[in-house]
């Protein structure tokens, strides 16, 4: 038996109830994988909160998409895109839907090597956000020589875009709110306070120009700042302004393509947040079953880094 947190209904956060679940013995090329850390991310509240359509049928909602832990037994002989896969091994978790819980059966090839540098809150909450920024940067070709306008640059995905980005040599400047500049600084950033006044303030920042933008907010206000400072719209990529993407002539992240790009590059990405490439911070932890509380929390004004979810 595992216990297992479900969104029973869509709606807010009180949806969420912890059930309990029979798990069968892996199957060839499954991997039981015993939890120790679960990294929350807003598509996991997205799914039932009607934000992404609603479908009776698809109730009760499996959440979470990633999570650290060990392995306790696996079917076969059994491959992950790292290797041999063997009970005991400490890895991580990262794709597979319904991590929001004491025990996960997923196949092998959603399981990587845990980097020992990565403790089991950061390693649960690396790649959803790894990913996605290595996704866009990726999707408008950031190189070196680049300055970047990063929007929620203090973010889970925007901090890792902007110290990827910095990595590849780009300049970045960051929004955030007042209280998170020094912060963007620390990793060498040059943070712009986002409201009223944000495309004088950019331009000021970059007297040179903008060569590209990531959004990862999805306002209005990121996207026509972002689109009236760059020549070439095809370099503005948003994690969430799906509704004026097409009109707007910029791109988005999030579909099979995406999925696959992020798939393939999580052993690689996961081995440079080992090394201290980059850095993902934790900013609270929450037992699992306060999910609903960690839900809510997220959805409003929340201090910088991941959240983590503790069985
Ligand atoms: N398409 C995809 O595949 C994909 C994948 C992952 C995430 N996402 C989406 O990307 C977004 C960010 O995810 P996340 O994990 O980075 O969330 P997060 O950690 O909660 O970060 C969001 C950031 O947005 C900033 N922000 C809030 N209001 C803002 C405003 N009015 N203007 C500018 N910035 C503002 C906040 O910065 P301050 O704290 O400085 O205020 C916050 O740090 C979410 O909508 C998520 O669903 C999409």
């Amino acid at each position: 038996m595992t216990r297992v947190a479900v969104a029973a209904s869509y709606g807010g956060p009180d949806a969420i109830e912890i059930v309990e679940r029979e798990l069968p013995e892996p199957s060839e090329g499954e991997v039981l994988v015993e939890v120790k850390a679960i990294g929350v991310n807003p598509f996991d509240y997205k799914s039932y909160s009607g934000a992404l359509g609603t479908d009776a049928s698809k109730l009760p909602i499996a959440l979470g998409s990633e999570a650290s832990g060990i392995v306790v037994a696996v079917g076969g002989a059994v491959e992950g895109p790292g290797g041999t896969i063997a009970v005991g091994d400490e890895v991580v978790v990262s794709g597979q839907n319904g991590t929001y819980a004491e025990r996960i059966l997923v196949p092998a090839r959603f399981v990587l090597s845990k980097p020992e540098a990565l403790d089991w809150k950061v390693a649960a909450g690396v790649l959803a956000v790894a990913g996605t920024a290595y996704d866009a940067l990726e999707s408008v070709g950031i190189k070196s020589g680049d300055t970047v306008l990063v929007h929620g640059a203090a973010g889970g995905v925007g901090s890792v875009v902007a110290q990827l980005a910095l990595a590849r040599g780009a300049t970045v400047i960051g929004t955030a709110r007042r209280q998170n500049n020094d912060a963007l600084r620390a990793y060498g950033a040059e943070p712009v306070e986002y409201g009223d006044g944000l495309l004088d303030r950019v331009r000021a920042a970059a007297p040179n120009g903008v060569d590209a933008s990531i959004d990862t907010v999805g306002t209005d206000e990121a996207v026509d700042v972002s689109l009236e400072l760059l020549t070439d719209r095809s370099r503005l990529v948003s994690t969430a302004a799906f509704g004026r993407a097409s009109a707007g002539g910029f791109l988005t992240v999030g579909g099979p393509a995406s999925m696959e790009r992020r798939r393939l590059a999580s052993p690689v990405l996961l081995e440079q947040a080992g090394a201290g490439v980059f850095e993902v911070t934790v900013a609270k932890t929450f037992p699992l079953a306060d999910a609903a509380k960690a839900h809510a929390e997220l959805q409003s004004t929340h201090p910088r880094g991941k959240f983590v979810l503790i069985p």
